[in-house]
Formats: structure tokens, C-alpha cells, sequence
């Protein structure tokens, strides 16, 4: 244990780098946490301690830390390749990997653009679902429609069709002006109404905000299934199903942001599955590299392609590109993590693991200030409120989560709640013992937090 080495990092740090999402004065009194390395769930620290990451590194570590196969894909390509710009060039890792995903993703996404973070994705899919109706003679269709509550990165335009106040609020007058319709989440159900009759309640809003916009509208954008950053709230499948034929019918894209859903989370391999529905545009990151390097990925169908090809460019090409976009080592990063959903029952051990988180939170719907405890596969949360009866929430400035959170690291434990709502997102190799430890942390850290 060297504890003054941890506190020497923790020091050059605070006097050079600037944390993303962070109030950097809030570590005046909470010393950031040095890792020195990792390995399957756990965080190790330079002050010798380890820390089980239960939200799998903001969601990107999806088999647990520095994979084998992983590992050994990213050597192999490093002795190869490094990088190419994908303009003119291009390469194994980067077909093989377009391949893979057109295979894997629901049918009618058969082309690939890469990108290099979620954001960018998000970017690019506005951009290509804007340019598809310019180069089709419908230019004046240059609206999105969001969900409230909705996240989608914090890049300008990714910005632009968020709806978490929080990081929408002080860059509004620079964004775009998308318009939202009410979330399916079904924690807003109607007493009585449940999931799915909250999912067609959202849908019939839904149909009448198209019908009065549908003719200036280029996509509709969701999170499917959860909408996460927002507060890990659920919805009933059945929304994505509905919003699939509304789209159809007023013809205009459907943008899946699965980005954080992606790859397992939910218990199927994409979330779109659960509704049997293909969305226009697949966004795809986060656990793309299994938690190893930035890559991004944006499927879309061959209609929407060929609206972009053309023997004489005049406007019509896609331009939208990033220096490392495509780069060859997080094209092999995110090979070997597909192989191993492929080759190993991944989802199947995750339906066990998740029926044991299940069994082990289900004690604290009862707690008097848990408002709901939901669940989607490997994505599980907990609403935080004063009274559980009027469901009154606390007030954001009392910053309970952040209790739970400093608890979480006196435990060892990386629980780092959104606002009052406490979740877990692990890596799929985390362990029955892992998530009772997990699980009795979080208890622990609750009943702090509300006294
Ligand atoms: C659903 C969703 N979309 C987009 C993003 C943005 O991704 P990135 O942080 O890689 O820009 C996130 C990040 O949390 C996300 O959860």
C-alpha cells in the first residue's frame, strides 16, 4: 500500500487536468482516485486498494477489464497496423468489422460509418438523416424529434436533442431546436395504466405532435428500452414498436441511439429486438471495444446509401470525418469483443447473473424512501425519494447520490449514482459474491444518504 503516492498523483492532477462532468472544487474535500491498473471487474488503486466498477467505467466495460482476447487482438494489430486514414485507404479490422455488424444487427442495416466516440454518432446520424432528405428534394425537412429525459452526448448537436437539464440548460442558446415528446418512462405511468398503456398514452402524444410536424421532421431519436444518463428510466417495448409504424407512416427516419443499450445490456443483443423493429440508423460505441479504445459505428440501409451516390458529388456525398476515424486498433478491439459475444453464452450467463441481482435488490423495494426498483438485464436502479408514498423527490442541492457514491469508494466500490437514482451497470464477468457485495454497499450507502 503506498498511500503517499496516491496522494502525490492526486495532487499533480489537481493541478493540471480538467475532469469531464466534474465540479473540480468538490475535490477540495474528495481526493481524485488514482488506478493503476484494472482486471476483470475491479479498479486497482495506487493507494493499494481495489474498487469493483460497478458502472463498468461510464458503461463501456462490457466483459470485465483488459479482456484476454482483447488484450491479445490489440498486440497483434499494434505489430501490424496502427493507424491509416480511411479516406481513399483502408483495411482489414475496419471490412471485417463491417461485416460483423451488418450481421448482427437487425436486418436492413447493411452500411457502416464509422465514427469515433457516442457523440460523434449522434452527430452523424442527424447529419446523414438531414443530408438523405436534402438529396431526396425534401430540404426542408431539418427538425428532430427527442424524448423527454432523453441523453445523447454533449457535442453541440448531440446536445441539441438531450433532455437532461443539467447538461442542456447552460449551452441552450447554442443549440439546435429539436422538439420533444413525453417519454414512454414508465415510472410516469398513470396509477393503474402500467408499462404498456403508458407506452400507448406516449405514442398517441406522439401522433399528434407528428401531425403537426411531421412535414418540416427528419427523425425521430430514441434510447431503446432505457434512457439512461436521463436517470436509467424503462420503458415497454411496445413504444418501439408503435414509434416504428408511426415513422413509417409519416415517413421520416427513426434514429436508435443504442449506444449505451448496445451489446447485451438489456438481454438481448440490441435492444430493437425486444420490439422486433430495425431502426433507419443504428448507433452503435461504448461497449463497441469491449471498454478499450473510442470507436463508434452509425448502420444504415441501402436506401438511404444510395441517396447519397452520385457520378458528380455536387453536395450530395456524406462529408462528415475524424482523423481516426476507422482506426485499425479499435476495429480489432471491437472484433475480439463480437468474438467473444459470438463464441461464448455471454447473454445466457447474464440472464443467470441478472436474475441474481434481481433476488438480491428486491428487498429494497420495500425500503421507505425507494420509490422503484427496476430492472433491464444488466442495467438495475433504484429511485431515491423522501416519502415513497407521494414518491416527493429530494432536492437535487442535498446531493444524496453523492453520499452513496463516497461510501461506494469507502467500501470499494464504484457506485456512482445520476442524481437520486442509484444503479448498477457491471461488467458482464462480474460474480454471483460480486453483486451481493455490489448490492450490500449500495444498501449501505442508501440508509447514510437519507439520514
Ligand atoms: C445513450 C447515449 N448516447 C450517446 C452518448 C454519448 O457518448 P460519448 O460519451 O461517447 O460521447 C452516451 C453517453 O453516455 C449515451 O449514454
Amino acid at each position: 500500500m503506498d498511500t503517499s503516492l496516491a496522494n502525490r498523483l492526486a495532487a499533480r492532477d489537481l493541478a493540471v487536468v480538467w475532469h469531464p462532468c466534474t465540479q473540480m472544487h468538490d475535490h477540495e474535500t474528495l481526493p481524485m482516485l488514482p488506478v493503476a491498473r484494472a482486471d476483470r471487474a475491479w479498479l486497482h488503486g495506487h493507494d493499494g486498494r481495489r474498487y469493483l466498477d460497478a458502472v463498468s467505467s461510464w458503461w463501456t466495460c462490457l466483459l470485465g477489464h483488459r479482456h484476454p482476447r482483447i488484450v491479445a487482438a490489440l498486440k497483434d494489430q499494434l505489430d501490424r497496423l496502427d493507424h491509416v486514414m480511411l479516406a481513399g485507404f483502408t483495411h482489414e479490422p475496419a471490412i471485417e468489422l463491417a461485416e460483423e455488424l451488418v450481421r448482427i444487427t437487425p436486418a436492413g442495416l447493411e452500411r457502416v460509418f464509422y465514427a469515433d466516440n457516442g457523440s460523434s454518432a449522434i452527430e452523424v446520424a442527424l447529419k446523414l438523416s438531414f443530408h438523405y432528405w436534402r438529396n431526396v428534394g425534401r430540404g426542408e425537412r431539418t427538425r428532430f424529434i427527442a424524448l423527454t429525459g432523453g441523453y445523447h452526448g454533449e457535442t453541440l448537436g448531440a446536445l441539441s436533442v438531450t433532455d437532461v437539464a443539467l447538461y442542456r440548460e447552460t449551452y441552450a442558446p447554442l443549440l439546435l431546436e429539436p422538439l420533444f415528446a413525453p417519454s414512454p418512462d414508465a415510472y410516469e405511468a398513470l396509477p393503474g395504466e402500467g408499462a404498456a398503456g403508458c407506452a400507448r398514452r406516449r405514442l398517441g402524444e406522439l401522433r399528434a405532435l407528428l401531425e403537426r410536424h411531421a412535414r418540416e421532421t427528419c427523425a425521430v431519436i430514441v434510447e431503446p428500452l432505457v434512457q439512461c444518463a436521463g436517470g436509467m428510466r424503462m420503458h415497454h417495448p411496445d413504444y418501439l414498436t408503435g414509434l416504428r409504424l408511426l415513422c413509417d407512416e409519416f415517413d421520416l427516419h427513426l434514429i436508435a441511439d443504442e449506444i449505451a443499450v448496445g451489446f447485451g445490456r438489456t438481454g438481448s443483443l440490441f435492444a430493437c429486438e425486444q420490439a422486433a423493429i430495425a431502426p433507419d440508423f443504428l448507433c452503435l460505441s461504448k461497449g463497441l471495444t469491449g471498454g478499450t479504445l473510442p470507436l463508434s459505428a452509425v448502420l444504415t440501409t441501402r436506401r438511404i446509401y444510395e441517396a447519397f451516390y452520385a457520378e458528380y458529388s455536387a453536395g450530395k456525398a456524406f462529408l462528415h470525418s475524424h482523423s481516426y476515424t476507422g482506426n485499425p486498433l479499435a476495429c480489432r478491439a471491437a472484433l475480439a469483443t463480437l468474438q467473444v459475444l459470438r463464441d461464448e453464452p455471454v447473454l445466457e450467463r447474464n440472464r443467470a447473473l441478472a436474475a441474481h441481482l434481481a433476488a438480491r435488490l428486491a428487498p429494497l423495494a420495500d425500503h421507505p424512501n425507494v420509490a422503484d426498483v427496476r430492472q433491464a438485464g444488466m442495467i438495475a436502479a433504484i429511485e431515491l425519494v423522501q416519502d415513497r408514498r407521494t414518491r416527493a423527490p429530494f432536492p437535487a442541492s442535498e446531493r444524496r447520490g453523492l453520499r452513496v457514491y463516497r461510501h461506494g469508494l469507502d467500501r470499494g466500490a464504484v457506485l456512482r449514482p445520476l442524481g437520486n437514482v442509484v444503479y448498477f451497470m457491471p461488467p458482464y464477468c462480474i460474480t454471483p459474491d460480486e453483486i451481493d457485495f455490489m448490492v450490500e454497499v449500495a444498501a449501505e450507502g442508501i440508509d447514510l444518504a437519507i439520514t
